[in-house]
């Protein structure tokens, strides 16, 4: 159906992105992490929100769990509950960088159709993906929350690596191994990056 089939207009404030952008004294952006359940998303995306809190960035972390408490709360795990639960998170994401923040968004993520869907929101330079590395076998072994231990024992249906894909990202902007780096050292990497790309400007 159209817009005008539905009777939407899209309204106008009068302050846009770059005002927000020059009040917050910084660029916003859109940071994907991908990864495998257990590859460290999490605790990277929200050790990576202090590090930048505490130098006076606006940022705001997006997290598949969290987010699945409430606004998606009514999505599963089939391959099309997954593509509409990153579509949602793809608009709320392009919401808060058009407020001027840098937005954090973790979530699996596993179907590269799905993670181009999102990009395609985004203008190229502001959408940064970062593919969060680690071996299946090293997830397991950590398995922090005991989901693969489910997932192996047949509790838990669809579990990405064992018995849903995961398609590994074929052109990331950054690819953090999180068998090889520290959660600080992977935090120094990302924000090298975004100085690199000028987001701190
Ligand atoms: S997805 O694939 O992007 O829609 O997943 P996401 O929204 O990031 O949610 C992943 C978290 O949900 C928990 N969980 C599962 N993960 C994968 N497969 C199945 N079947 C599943 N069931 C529950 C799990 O805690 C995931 O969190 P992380 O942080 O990735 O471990």
């Amino acid at each position: 159906m159209s817009k005008e089939e539905r009777n939407i207009t899209w309204q106008q404030s009068s302050l846009n992105r770059q005002d927000r952008e020059k009040h917050n004294g910084h660029r916003s952006r859109a940071l994907w992490f991908t990864g495998l359940s257990g590859a460290g998303k999490s605790s990277l995306a929200f050790a990576l929100e202090q590090y930048l809190y505490e130098k006076g960035v606006h940022c705001y972390v997006l997290d598949g769990d969290n987010v699945r408490h409430g606004l998606n709360r009514d999505l599963g795990f089939t391959a099309e509950d997954r593509q509409e639960n990153l579509r949602r998170i793809g608009e709320v994401s392009k919401l808060m960088v058009d407020a001027g923040l840098i937005v954090l968004s973790a979530f699996i993520s596993p179907d590269a159709q799905d993670r181009n869907m999102v990009k395609q929101l985004f203008e190229a330079d502001d959408f940064i993906e970062i593919y969060v590395r680690c071996s299946i076998e090293e997830c397991e072994r950590r398995d922090p929350k005991g989901l693969y231990k489910k997932a192996r024992s047949g509790v838990i249906p669809h579990f990405t690596g064992i018995s849903a894909p995961y398609d590994i990202p074929e052109d990331p902007t950054l690819i953090i191994d999180t068998e090889e780096l520290s959660i600080e050292e992977a935090v120094h990497e990302i924000v090298q990056h975004l100085e690199r790309v000028g987001a701190f400007q």
